[in-house]
Formats: structure tokens, C-alpha cells, sequence
């Protein structure tokens, strides 16, 4: 199977990382939106407009299958691609709804939804999660943390000093939506701030478990060719992504 990987900017690539570490994939083409990213601030009709702009791009390859790497295309712009494309595409939040619903035992269990501004502002996690039945949802925009993993801060002062902001009147969650591409880097950091009480939910797993249980995978590779594209500096894509994945 060949499949595309699209996010806004190189955050997508950890869930590359977890794509990789299960060997699914003969060939991955990434492309990141570096020239435009972050799109967590946009509204809809942006973020819409580029997505499909992505689709486009991705046409010129012969892919099986789209994933969505970023949450904020996947909470807004799924149904859009998926008219104008002719391959499947997968977004990383309902993975991630599957895999906080199996990994709580409680509709009462306390879950907190963390990401961009206009993630959260969707409800893209919410909503489902309140009509599959759990009542306890806290969501909460932290963008502060994407320029943060940018620029390679995942512990010290200024993480905990922004973890302090966003989640000192928050009870510890049992579950905690990581509804951000970029931070899985920096779930390290939350886990103990929340003194390794929480699940935490990364889509990049989250994604791997979804794939699996909807398609049939005949066998692992041992290598998987990788393509990186970038609307900008791919180059400097090139370079975090060498670091982030090992290659
Ligand atoms: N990739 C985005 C996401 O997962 C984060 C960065 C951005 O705002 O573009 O929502």
C-alpha cells in the first residue's frame, strides 16, 4: 500500500513515526504546508480551501489511501477532500474518539481535549464523545505549545510555566486527548505534570489501531521509502524529519 500523509507543517510526521514503527507502508509521501502553517488558527473556510489545495497535490501520485495527519484539517475538512479526491481518506480524530471510548471504563471518567483554537472550537472530539455517553469533557485550546515543540522546547521553565496557565484549575483527567500533531513531543512533560495519573490518547497510535482494524495487512516492511514535500523549505522539513523519525 501506498499511502500520502498531509499536515499543515512537519507536526505530522510523529504520526509518521508511528506509522513507521508498525511497518505497515511500502511507501509514505509526506507533504507538510510549511509556507502557511499554523492553520489552528484559521477558520474553516481556509483551512478547506488549503486542504483541498493538498488533495490536488497528492493526485499527482498514485496513492491508496490519504491520512490526515493534522486535527485540525481532520475536524473540519474531511467531507470536502474526500468529494474532490478519488482515493480513501483517513483523519486522525475519529481514531482518536475510538481510542479514548476503549481505553476508559466509565462514562464518568474525567477526559480532557486539548488543541488548537480552531480544533477545539469544532467539537470535532467533543460532540461524539458526548453522545456516545461521557459527561466529564473538559476542552481547552492550548496553542501555545505549537511554537514550543517548534522550537524544540519540551521541558523546562517555559513548558511548565504554559502548563501552569492552561491546566492549574483542571482535575486530573483519566484520559487526555493529545488533539495536536505536535504534541506528542511534549506528552512526556503533560503525563507528569499530571503526575502519570492519565491515558494519554496520540493520534499517531490512535491512527495505527483505526488502520488496522479496517484494512487487511498482509505483511510488514522492513523499509519504507519516505518522500518529503514542502510548500516551503523543504530542506529544513528534510532536517526534522531526520531527527523526529532516527532515518
Ligand atoms: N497540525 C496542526 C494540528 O494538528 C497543528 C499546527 C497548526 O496549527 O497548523 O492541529
Amino acid at each position: 500500500m501506498k499511502i500520502g500523509v498531509f499536515d499543515s507543517g512537519v507536526g505530522g510526521l510523529s504520526v509518521v513515526q508511528s506509522l513507521l514503527e508498525h511497518q505497515l507502508f511500502e511507501e509514505i509521501v509526506y507533504f507538510g504546508d510549511t509556507a502557511r502553517v499554523p492553520y489552528g488558527v484559521k477558520d474553516k473556510n481556509t483551512i478547506t480551501r488549503y486542504a483541498l489545495e493538498a488533495v490536488e497535490f497528492f493526485k499527482n501520485f498514485d496513492i491508496d489511501l490519504l491520512i490526515t495527519a493534522c486535527n485540525t484539517v481532520s475536524a473540519y475538512a474531511l467531507d470536502d477532500m474526500r468529494e474532490s479526491s478519488g482515493f480513501d481518506i483517513a483523519g486522525v480524530v475519529k481514531p482518536g474518539i475510538i481510542a479514548t471510548a476503549n481505553a476508559l471504563h466509565s462514562f464518568e471518567a474525567e477526559i480532557l481535549i486539548i488543541g488548537t483554537q480552531a480544533t477545539i472550537a469544532s467539537r470535532a472530539y467533543e460532540d461524539p464523545l458526548r453522545a456516545q455517553g461521557f459527561t466529564n469533557i473538559t476542552s481547552k485550546a492550548t496553542g501555545l505549545f505549537v511554537p514550543m515543540v517548534e522550537e524544540n522546547i519540551n521541558e523546562g521553565p517555559l513548558l511548565q510555566a504554559a502548563m501552569e496557565y492552561y491546566f492549574h484549575d483542571i482535575k486530573t483527567p483519566d484520559a487526555i486527548i493529545l488533539g495536536c500533531t505536535h504534541f506528542p513531543l511534549i506528552a512526556h512533560a503533560i503525563k507528569q505534570y499530571f503526575h502519570h495519573q492519565s491515558t494519554m490518547i496520540h493520534s499517531g497510535e490512535a491512527m495505527v489501531q483505526y488502520l488496522q482494524q479496517h484494512y487487511d495487512f498482509h505483511q510488514k516492511f522492513t523499509t519504507t521509502e519516505l518522500k518529503f514535500f514542502a510548500s516551503e523549505n523543504p530542506e529544513g522539513l528534510k532536517k526534522v524529519a531526520k531527527k523526529w523519525l532516527a532515518l
